[in-house]
């Protein structure tokens, strides 16, 4: 995590690294700085509060070159002393993204070699030893070069120096970074959002690129220290989709983003009359037919997504599939198969436990892999063989709302491409699949028409402390959801149980504090689930169900019913969702907490 942006132009850069910052700040809040170079000095200013609070202090600050960093803590708590830039001997400046696992080895060293450490970080030994090679003589390109040798992990840095005012070096190895090409300008940042204002012009950077940065133009050099070319790309993002608009959070605005999301998402096969591999890459139809199972690698949300598609792919299209939290998998002695499609599942595609396991996947002899991902360039989808891009658009809330809705509707269309391979899908159930998914925008529209009567009920959550979510089959990822939903922005500590298991223990915790939300869907398991829904109302907890409209469950006592407008079948659990991220949403606003940037959290967890 953490968010960098850089840049050195003809004028003051200081407004250019705000901006940058502001829209990086779902990357890690915890503290904000930025260090700009001026009459051959570094300035630097820094804050513990948010990027506003830097904006504050940053007034009277001027500078035609500079490197910012927006933290989410690591080593070290947050703090000014601990918050980025980090400077060596007021000479060199540097900003990093991603963990040196050596450097406490380096810390030694540097220390027993007269360097003073004034933070807790691992990124402090950075500047240290780029200052080391640069008061050999060396020029910053070489001196960072030398220093990145010596470094074990992953980062992705900007430098500067007080002494060349007209040169930014950066680099990158496992951990993400781009370039902005303006008109005698030039800028770098963790994704391209930041560099929006000021241009659409980008240079994804490959693993181990260093690059130095000037008015005038700037070289990449690969990890061999070769000079490359890399192509200038035309960002599609637009600033809008960037922008909060009418909406009082991102979580709100990109809950009700979803209909679009998945009509983006869908389009290529919506418009179309037949499912075909091609939308997985043009080697998935030789893959395909070469795989027996399916294995997915995810964390949090998208791991939930994972979760339903299990469901769907083994129902549907017969595959056998297991899915695994990707940080657990990556440390676990398992079985490779190398008939398995491992598929990761990621809105960031930069999740460092989801890339370890892939890595780890692939060095077991797996060699299907697809990564199902919301961002093109990211380093999941140029890992993997088969890719299959969700078009959710930016999602700046920490909290996954329309990358986790979109994530299902690419994995539904992974498990019907696999049935109609398989034989498993005649050309009427490809149809009316097809007719569903046209429709599925709609029916969450109509879905989002609950949001009055979920920010009332929101209101009975207000002074609770715990909840309980219920779900069965297909429903019960949905039930994870909604509890991590509620968890993560509400902090009211949330518990999600397959209903059936109620019984088994968590009845015990079931008294009238305890709120126990249940998706009931109007499918097979639902009578089974009306019974499991009594136990609970036997023991005084008080019901919350989103039911479909002909589950035929009434309101009573202690009953509270939200009607569904319609059943979706088997892409039931994409409508359920909607109103569970609502009701997080709502109750957050009772509780107050920051929605967009829960507490200790961050949106794209690029560090182990
Ligand atoms: C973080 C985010 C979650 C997200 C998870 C996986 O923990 O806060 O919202 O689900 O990372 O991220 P990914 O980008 O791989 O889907």
């Amino acid at each position: 995590m953490c968010g960098i942006v850089g840049a050195v132009a003809q004028r003051n850069v200081v407004p250019i690294l705000l901006e940058g910052l502001q829209r990086l700040e779902y990357r890690g809040y915890d503290s904000a700085g930025l260090v700009v170079g001026h009459d051959a000095k570094l300035t630097r200013v820094v804050s513990t509060g948010r990027v506003a609070e830097l904006t504050l202090k940053t007034a009277a600050t001027q500078g035609q070159i500079g490197i910012a960093h927006t933290r989410w803590a690591t080593h070290g708590v947050p703090s000014e002393r601990n918050a980025h830039p980090h400077m060596s001997n007021d000479l060199i400046a540097v900003v990093h993204n991603g963990i040196i696992e050596n450097y406490e080895v380096l810390r030694i060293r540097l220390t027993a070699g007269g360097y003073v450490f004034t933070s807790d970080t691992d990124t402090e030994v950075i500047a240290h030893l780029i200052h080391s090679h640069y008061a050999l003589g060396n020029s910053l390109l070489e001196a960072t070069q030398a220093a990145l040798a010596e470094l074990v992990g992953a980062y992705a840095i900007g430098v500067i120096a007080a002494d060349n005012p007209d040169q930014l070096v950066c680099a990158r190895r496992g951990s993400p970074l781009l370039l902005g090409v303006g008109i005698g300008e030039y800028l770098v940042a963790s994704d391209v959002s930041a560099l929006l204002p000021v241009t659409r012009n980008v240079v994804y950077l490959e693993e181990g690129d260093v690059v130095e940065l000037g008015r005038s133009g700037y070289r990449i050099f690969d990890a061999g220290g070769r000079c490359v070319e890399r192509a200038v790309q035309v960002s599609e993002l637009s600033n809008e989709s960037v922008e909060l608009g009418e909406y009082r959070h991102y979580m709100q605005k990109e809950i009700h983003e979803q209909p679009q999301a998945l009509a983006d998402t869908l389009e290529s096969v919506c418009n179309s009359q037949s499912l075909v591999p091609g939308i997985f890459g043009a080697e998935a139809a030789a893959t395909f037919a070469d795989i027996d199972s399916i294995l997915i690698l995810a964390c949090g949300t998208s791991y939930h997504a994972g979760l339903v598609a299990k469901f769907w792919l083994e129902e549907i299209a017969g595959i056998p599939c297991s899915v695994e939290i990707a940080s657990e998998y990556r440390y676990r002695i398992s079985v490779p198969n190398p008939k398995t499609l491992v598929t990761v599942v990621s809105q960031s595609g930069e999740t460092a436990d989801t890339q370890a396991a892939l890595n780890y996947a692939k060095s077991l002899g797996h060699i299907h892999t697809l990564a199902i991902c919301n961002v093109p360039e990211s380093a999941l989808v140029r890992l993997c063989k088969l890719r299959m891009l969700t078009r959710a658009g930016p999602e700046i809330g920490v909290a996954s709302t329309k990358a986790f809705t979109t994530q299902l509707a690419a994995l539904f269309l992974l498990t019907l491409v696999l049935a109609k391979q398989r034989g498993r899908l005649t050309v009427s159930q490809e149809q009316q699949h097809l007719h569903e998914l046209r429709h599925l925008p709609a029916a969450v529209q109509k879905v989002l028409e609950m949001e009055p009567l979920i920010a009332r009920l929101a209101e009975q959550f207000a002074d609770k402390h715990h909840a309980l979510f219920l779900g069965r089959g297909l429903h019960y990822p949905i039930a994870l959801e909604g509890a991590l939903k509620l968890k993560e922005i509400s902090y009211i500590h949330a518990e999600a149980y397959p209903a059936g298991e109620l019984k088994h223990g968590p009845l015990a915790l079931v008294d009238e504090d305890m709120p126990v939300i249940s998706v009931a869907p109007n499918d097979a398991l639902l009578e089974k689930l009306k019974s499991n829904l009594q136990e609970v109302r036997a023991r005084g907890g008080e019901l919350y169900v989103f039911a479909d409209a002909d589950t035929h469950i009434r309101a009573a006592d202690g009953i509270h019913i939200m009607q569904m407008p319609e059943h979706a079948g088997y892409l039931s659990p994409i409508l359920h969702t909607i109103p569970l991220q609502l009701l997080a949403y709502y109750v957050a606003l009772q509780k107050g907490t920051d929605v967009d940037k829960p507490r200790n959290l961050a949106k794209s967890v690029t560090v182990e």
